[in-house]
Order: structure tokens, then C-alpha cells, then sequence
């Protein structure tokens, strides 16, 4: 039976005070201890990880990437029809999925959709990944569409986050992943709630880092570029959007999907056990250059 990480990582912390002349002993300690942790630090197999918003785009195919990698994934959205046909096809491709059917911006649903999800069994891992984008030039931006929008990528986040923190205060134990955006750190005309929401998001990874990594609980976010989606879809069918996003992109090219999966499954499991606080951006390099 491998004993928690934690656990591990103090036995090292002992092992190295009491070890100066072997620094190899903690190493000893954790083939002795934890041997699945130095087979495969990527292992799923124990994990229960919910997606928000995983009925359509990146979140599904983040989530079939998860339970590919042996992970038992809950899937979430509003749209009760899109969520049964999500999980339907996972059940075809043999995955035992959950469905979650809640509005992350309903602070009421959210409480009792996370109840009765925890109820019998942990959520391991939370990934906050649902969001909204309306485009329109900051001049003309109604307050009700800011607040939709904000609402949407970034309180959404925080409520289902604390209410399954604090479940994972009580374990001790627990991983939180924040899907944020090129725009968490950049802005383009048009986008200016979208763009703050996810600026927002990228410093509640950090404060949840602050305020919650004492209890083991890792949190991070992937920051994905340009990939095609329901949501940018009407993005990739305009030629001079494309012709922008593949000439600005070091790629040359928009991401696909199955590309945030590695990211995802990296954050998820032990391999990071001592990440926290990070964005990870997965852009084909677009951040990297101007
Ligand atoms: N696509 C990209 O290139 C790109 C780039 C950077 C970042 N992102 C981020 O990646 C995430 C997913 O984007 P996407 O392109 O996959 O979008 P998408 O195709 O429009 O899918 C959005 C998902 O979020 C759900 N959702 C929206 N509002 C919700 C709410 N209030 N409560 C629960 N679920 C909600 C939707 O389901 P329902 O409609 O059923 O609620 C749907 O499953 C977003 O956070 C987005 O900002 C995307």
C-alpha cells in the first residue's frame, strides 16, 4: 500500500536533516515507499477529476484526454442534452463518466451540485475551465454584458473553487487547475471584459496559491493561444483572423484540442506535486515572441 505523497515528502525532509553524508537516502526512501510514484509520476488511476464546462470544446476533449489516462472524469455544463450526449460518447469509448449538470455562476446550484458530488467519494482534482467570450469594443460594453462575462470566467471560478477547497482543506490534499488565456495577459481590441475576467484568473491562481497551498492543495492554470472551438469558431472562418493567428503564432498554426491534454494531465497528477501558483501556456510560442 504507497503511502500519501505528503507523508513521503516529509519522510525525505527527515531523511535529508538526518543524512548529510548519504543525500541519497531520500531517493532510497521514496523507491521503498512510494514505487509507483518513480513507475509513473503521470498515473491517473486514482484520480476523480470534474471539468467544468466539458459538454462541448476544449474542456471535452480535456476531459476525454483525462480519462484516456485513466482518470474518472465528471463532466459539467448547463445544457443538460449536450451534457448526455458528452458523456455518451465517453461511456462508447468504455470511460466511466459522471455528469454534473450546474451553472457555475449559481452560487446555490454550485453548493449542491459539489454536496452531492462529494458525498461518497472525493473530487481529486478541480479544473475550472468553462467560460464565455462576447466580443464587443469597450465604448459600447452594457454592464450586463460585462457582468456575464465576468461572472462567467472568473466568479464562476472562484465559487465552485472554494466549495470544493474546502472539502479539500479537510483531506488535506488536492489539485485545482484554472483554464486562463493569452489574454491573461495580453489585450485585443474587442475583448476588454473577456480580457480583464481571465487577467482576474490568472491572480486567483495565484492568491488560491497564497491562500491554500499550506494544505497541500496544488493550484496552477493552463494558458491556452488560439484554438479552434465553438467559441472561436467564427474567428477561424474569417481569412484575415486566420491569416493573423497563423502568421503570429510561431507554430504557424492553431492548436488542436488534444494538445491541452498533456498540460492537463501533468497538473493533475503527482508529477506536480510541488508546482503551484504557475501558468503553463500551451500557444504553439505566441507568447513567447512579438
Ligand atoms: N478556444 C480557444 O482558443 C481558447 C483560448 C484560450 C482560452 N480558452 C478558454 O478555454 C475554456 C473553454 O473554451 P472553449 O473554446 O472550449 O469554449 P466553448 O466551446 O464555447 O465551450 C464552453 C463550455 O463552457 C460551458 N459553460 C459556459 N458557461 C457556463 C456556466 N455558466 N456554467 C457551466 N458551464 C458553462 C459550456 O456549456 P453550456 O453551454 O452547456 O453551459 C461549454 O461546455 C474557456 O474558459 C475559454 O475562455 C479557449
Amino acid at each position: 500500500m504507497p503511502v500519501p505523497v505528503k507523508v513521503w515528502v516529509r519522510l525525505c525532509v527527515v531523511g535529508r536533516r538526518f543524512s548529510y553524508n548519504q543525500p541519497r537516502f531520500p531517493y532510497a526512501t521514496a523507491f521503498l515507499f512510494y514505487p509507483h510514484l518513480i513507475v509513473n509520476l503521470f498515473d491517473l488511476s486514482h484520480k476523480r477529476i470534474l471539468v467544468t464546462g466539458s459538454n462541448a470544446g476544449l474542456g471535452f476533449h480535456v476531459a476525454q484526454g483525462l480519462a484516456r489516462h485513466g482518470a474518472q472524469v465528471i463532466l459539467n455544463g448547463r445544457n443538460i442534452d449536450k451534457l448526455r450526449d458528452a458523456a455518451d460518447r465517453l461511456r462508447k469509448e468504455g470511460y466511466p463518466v459522471e455528469e454534473g449538470r450546474f451553472d457555475i455562476t449559481s452560487e446555490s446550484e454550485v453548493r449542491n451540485a459539489i454536496a452531492e458530488l462529494c458525498r461518497e467519494k472525493a473530487i481529486d482534482v478541480l479544473i475550472n475551465n468553462a467560460g464565455i467570450q462576447r466580443r464587443v469594443r469597450l465604448d459600447e460594453v452594457s454592464l450586463t454584458v460585462w457582468n456575464e462575462v465576468i461572472q462567467a470566467n472568473l466568479t464562476g471560478a472562484m465559487i465552485v473553487s472554494r466549495e470544493v477547497a474546502k472539502e479539500m482543506i479537510s483531506r488535506q490534499e488536492g489539485k485545482i487547475i484554472n483554464v486562463c488565456s493569452l489574454m491573461s495577459e495580453f489585450a485585443r481590441t474587442t475583448t476588454g471584459p473577456y480580457t480583464a475576467a481571465k487577467g482576474g484568473l490568472k491572480m486567483l491562481t495565484k492568491v488560491m496559491c497564497a491562500d491554500w497551498a499550506q494544505f497541500n492543495i496544488q493550484i496552477n492554470a493552463i494558458g491556452p493561444g488560439y484554438f479552434i472551438t465553438e467559441m472561436t469558431q467564427v474567428l477561424a472562418d474569417n481569412p484575415e483572423f486566420d491569416g493573423w493567428v497563423k502568421q503570429r503564432t510561431p507554430a504557424r498554426r492553431w492548436g488542436l484540442p488534444f494538445e491541452l491534454v498533456g498540460a492537463a494531465v501533468f497538473l493533475s497528477s503527482d508529477a506536480s506535486s510541488f508546482v503551484n501558483g504557475q501558468i503553463l501556456y500551451v500557444d504553439g510560442g505566441m507568447s513567447a515572441v512579438l
